[in-house]
C-alpha cells in the first residue's frame, strides 16, 4: 500500500514523499483493520515529521508511518469486537497517513450517522482533548468566562463549541479576519485578534474589566493568559503552537500576585496512565456531542490524495487553515464498494 514513511526526519515537510509499503497485519494488540478515506492535517504530524515533538524522544522515532487522526470503514475485526466489517470508524494512532491501519478498539470510534468521514476524521481526538482540559482538569462551568487562545485551531475551535454547549460565555483570540469570522459564526461572545498588539486588554474589556475564569492555551502564552484572568483564574496548558519550540519562561510572582492556578493538559499519556478515565472523556463529550449537536469544523480547501501531504502540512504550519485540514486519501464511495465487493455482501446490511 501506499503511505507517507518517515525513516528519517525531515527539515521541510514539502520534501516528504510516498513510499510502498507491506500492508498492516492485525495482531493481538492491534485486531482492527480499516481503510482510511481521511486523514488530519495537524500541527503534531508537522512536529512529528521533523522530529521536533516531546515523543520523537521516547515513543515515535523512524522509521514510522507519519498520521495521527484518520476516518474510514473497518475492512476486519476479530468476532468479540463491537466494530463489525463495513462501520464507518474515526480513531487516533500513529500510521494514519496510508491506505490501510491496523489498531485496537479503545482508540477507534463510530461517528454519529449524520457525519461524513470527513467530518468525522475533522472532530478525531479534539473534542476528547478539549473536554479533558476544560472539564476534567479546568473544571469549567456553566456562567462562567473562558479565553481560547488558538481558537479557530483544530483543538481551539471544539473547545469554544464545548463551553458554549456547557453555556460558559467564551473569548475566542485569533490571528486573522477570516479566523474571526469562523468564530462569529460559532457564536462565541466576544472575539480578539492578537494582531492587536492590546489583545490582552481586550479580553479584559470583554469580561467588563473583571478577566476570564478560564483559559484554554493551545499556543504557548502563560504570561499573557494570566494577564487576561480574574483573580484565582485557572490557566490549562493544551500545546505551544505559536512557539517554535521555545518554550517560556514565566517568573512565578505572577502567578502569586492573582492566586493563578496553572496545570497541564496531555491527552496521550492521560490515556497510556489512566485509560479508564480517557474513555470516560470520550462517553461524556460524545454526549454533548448528541444533545447539543456539535459539529466539527472543516477547513474548506481540499488536499486530495496521499501526494498532497507536503502543501497540506505547509498550509496548517503556516497558518492558513482554521478548524481541522482534512486530506482525502482514497473517496469514501470507492472503500465502501470494495468493503462491498471483499466482504461480497452489502454496506447497509453490515
Ligand atoms: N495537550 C495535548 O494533549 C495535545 C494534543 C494534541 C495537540 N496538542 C498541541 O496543541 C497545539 C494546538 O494543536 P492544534 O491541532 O489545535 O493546532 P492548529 O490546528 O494548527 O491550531 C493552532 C492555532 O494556533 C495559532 N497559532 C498562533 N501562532 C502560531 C504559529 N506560530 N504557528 C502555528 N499556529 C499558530 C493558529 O491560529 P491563529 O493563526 O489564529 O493564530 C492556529 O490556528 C499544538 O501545540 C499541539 O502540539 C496538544
Amino acid at each position: 500500500m501506499k503511505a507517507v514513511l518517515i525513516d528519517k526526519f525531515v527539515p521541510d515537510v514539502s520534501q516528504l514523499k510516498l513510499s510502498s509499503v507491506p500492508s498492516p497485519i492485525p495482531s493481538a494488540s492491534k485486531p482492527i483493520r480499516v481503510r482510511i478515506t481521511h486523514a488530519s492535517l495537524t500541527h503534531v504530524d508537522n512536529l512529528y515529521a521533523q522530529g521536533l515533538h516531546q515523543n520523537n524522544q521516547r515513543h515515535v522515532k523512524p522509521p514510522f508511518i507519519l498520521g495521527t487522526e484518520f476516518a474510514g470503514y473497518v475492512v476486519s475485526a476479530p468476532s468479540s469486537s463491537s466494530f463489525r466489517p463495513g462501520t464507518k470508524v474515526f480513531g487516533g494512532s500513529l500510521g494514519a497517513y496510508a491506505e490501510e491501519i491496523c489498531i485496537d478498539e479503545a482508540n477507534l470510534r463510530k461517528p454519529p450517522s449524520r457525519w461524513t468521514c470527513k467530518e468525522a476524521c475533522a472532530m478525531g481526538s479534539s473534542g476528547a482533548i478539549s473536554w479533558g482540559a476544560l472539564v476534567s482538569v479546568g473544571k469549567l462551568k456553566a456562567g462562567e468566562w473562558v479565553c481560547v487562545l488558538g481558537a479557530a485551531g483544530g483543538l481551539g475551535v471544539v473547545a469554544c463549541q464545548i463551553a458554549l454547549a456547557l453555556g460558559a460565555n467564551v473569548v475566542a483570540v485569533v490571528g486573522g479576519e477570516k479566523k474571526a469570522q469562523v468564530m462569529k459564526r460559532l457564536g462565541v461572545n466576544a472575539v480578539v485578534r492578537y494582531d492587536d498588539p492590546d489583545w490582552e486588554k481586550r479580553v479584559m474589556e470583554a469580561t467588563g474589566g473583571e478577566g476570564v475564569d478560564v483559559v484554554y492555551d493551545s499556543v504557548g502564552a502563560v504570561l499573557s493568559s494570566i494577564k487576561c484572568c480574574a483573580y484565582r483564574g485557572r490557566v490549562i496548558i493544551v500545546g505551544f503552537a505559536a512557539r517554535g519550540g521555545q518554550v517560556e519562561e514565566v517568573k512565578m510572582n505572577r502567578i502569586l500576585l492573582k492566586g493563578i492556578t496553572v496545570v497541564g493538559y496531555r491527552f496521550g499519556e492521560h490515556g497510556r496512565r489512566f485509560p479508564d478515565e480517557t474513555q470516560a472523556i470520550w462517553r461524556e463529550f460524545m454526549n454533548l456531542v448528541e444533545t447539543k449537536g456539535i459539529k466539527p469544523i472543516v477547513y474548506d480547501r481540499e488536499y486530495i490524495g496521499l501526494e498532497a501531504i507536503g502543501a497540506g502540512l505547509k498550509d496548517q504550519a503556516s497558518r492558513k487553515s482554521w478548524g481541522r485540514a482534512v486530506m482525502t486519501v482514497t473517496e469514501e464511495e470507492e472503500v465502501k464498494t470494495t468493503i462491498h465487493k471483499d466482504s461480497g455482501t452489502t454496506i447497509s446490511r453490515l
